[in-house]
């Protein structure tokens, strides 16, 4: 089968190089030229685990191909997967479609054969019947389906969450569309393939971010709960967390959800029911709550200075450990909050300096590592749960800081072990502070 993937970035090549390694011919397109150039020459653009050696090994096999030539990798194709970002609006907020627009009137004229166009990035409801339209109109006689094929991966496990998807949703009425479908999904033998109408694909990928985000704008609450009660959040955590109603996953309570996803989308599904005239309270709760959270995260800190214009480390740019990406990330925000307050930062993190650096420019300190960030510091803040972070030799790097203080917004140290070394350390949710 042939596969052509539109937009090569951390959803699509992530899925071009892993339907590659399944064996299919792939051609990966984007009009980042230079993206493309550096793709086809084996080197990664982001940073995700296992990704460079798998990239490596499927151009070598001739497999995989990059490229910024779409009328031809369209005219290969079988399945045309959309992989372009659905960014925020910049004034409305609502899904910006111009991305996706201009890809499916770029690809329209070239369809050749019958051919299924996936919609992979995440559109507001309707979309596929836009696209559908947009497509007709320029090329009334092409043989095609438009269907929905919404991503559920997470980044810094995009690898994984290819290769052994829990669900994969597929949002057509088209029995040709599902043929092809599930024959290129035959590999994926122990994953559940779920069929349902366009409409509702597009709306289960909004209402599961939407849940995810509420869920941990609820555990976060808990944890200012704990912080009153005398509690301690990770052992809440563990507690409500065994009940398989509620489930395990997604109670690490921290500095608030980030990213390039659970902001963008929450904003924008409450945009689409606020079109119809519906409230989402949950959605707009958690969406409003979640951004207070960051700036408290930041007064937290500047309240735990021991002196006016401190040096504070910051560990951690990333909007979570694993990837690069620093797209909505709370770090940012909360450091971009504490320099608003006459504060000196140096930042280190172990794959984002370069993305942060683009965000936050010269107003920060770039250190080499962890341990140069603390040196000469007043207080320390972890912002981001690189695991690294935990294994810092702690007693040499207090020998290292003006203050021994630590404000640990992801709950990742061993907060016994640090408060024996002398430190002040400062957690979530952990009510005996
Ligand atoms: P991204 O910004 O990393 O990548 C998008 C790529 O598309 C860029 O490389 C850009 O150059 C390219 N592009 C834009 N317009 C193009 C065009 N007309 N022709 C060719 N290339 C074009 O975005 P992303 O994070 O990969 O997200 C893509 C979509 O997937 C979004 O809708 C997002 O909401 C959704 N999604 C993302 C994730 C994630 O973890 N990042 C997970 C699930 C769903
Ligand atoms: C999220 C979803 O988990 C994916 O299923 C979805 O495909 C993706 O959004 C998307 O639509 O783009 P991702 O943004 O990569 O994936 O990251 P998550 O692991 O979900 O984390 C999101 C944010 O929540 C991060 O800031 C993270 O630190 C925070 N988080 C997550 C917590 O604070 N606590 C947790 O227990 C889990």
């Amino acid at each position: 089968m042939k596969i052509t993937i539109i937009g090569t970035g951390y959803v699509g090549l992530p899925s071009g190089v892993g339907f590659a390694e399944l064996g299919q011919e792939v051609y990966c397109v984007d009009n980042n030229a230079q993206k493309i150039a550096m793709l086809q020459k084996g080197e990664v653009t982001l940073f995700e685990d296992g990704l460079a050696d798998m990239l490596e090994r499927n151009l070598a096999s001739g497999k995989l191909h990059f490229t910024t030539d779409l009328p031809f990798a369209v005219k290969q194709a079988d399945i045309v997967i959309l992989a372009v970002g659905t960014p925020p609006h910049p004034v409305t907020k609502e899904a910006d479609l111009q991305y996706i627009e201009a890809a499916v009137k770029d690809l329209a004229p070239h369809l050749s054969g019958y051919t299924v166009v996936a919609t992979k990035s995440t559109v507001p409801v309707g979309t596929g019947d836009k696209l559908e339209k947009i497509m007709r109109d320029i090329n009334p006689s092409a043989d095609f389906d438009v269907i929905s094929l919404p991503e559920f991966l997470r980044e810094g496990f995009a690898l994984h969450d290819f290769f052994y998807p829990e669900r994969i949703i597929v949002g057509t009425d088209s029995e040709r569309a599902r043929k092809l479908i599930q024959q290129l999904y035959l590999p994926f033998k122990n994953s559940r393939l779920v069929f349902v109408n366009r409409k509702s694909s597009e709306t289960i990928k909004y209402a599961s971010n939407a849940f995810l985000a509420i869920k941990l704008n609820y555990i976060n609450e808990i944890a200012n709960f704990c912080e009153k009660s005398g509690a301690d959040i990770e052992e809440v955590a563990l507690g409500i967390g065994l009940d398989s109603r509620i489930g395990s996953k997604f109670l690490k309570a921290g500095p608030g959800y980030g990213g390039s996803c659970f902001p963008k989308d929450t904003v924008a599904m409450s945009y689409m029911a606020r079109q119809w005239g519906l409230k989402m309270p949950l959605v707009d709760t958690a969406i409003a709550e979640n951004d207070q959270r960051q700036i408290d995260m930041a007064q937290r800190v500047l309240a735990l200075c021991p002196v006016a214009n401190a040096k504070i480390a910051v560990l951690g740019l990333a909007f979570k450990n694993g990837t690069d990406d620093c797209r909505t990330s709370p770090a940012v925000k909360i450091v971009s909050e504490l320099l608003q307050h006459n504060t000196d930062i140096t930042a280190y993190d172990p794959q984002a300096m370069q993305t942060a650096q683009t965000l936050l420019g010269d107003k920060i300190k770039y250190a080499d590592s962890a341990e140069q960030a603390i040196a000469g510091s007043d207080i320390v803040a972890v912002l981001t749960e690189w695991p690294e972070f935990a294994d810092i030799n702690w007693e040499k790097a207090g020998q290292t800081m003006k203050h021994k203080i630590i404000v640990d917004c992801r709950n990742l140290l061993p907060m016994a072990e640090i408060e024996r070394l002398g430190f002040e350390y400062h957690g979530i949710g952990r009510g005996k502070k």
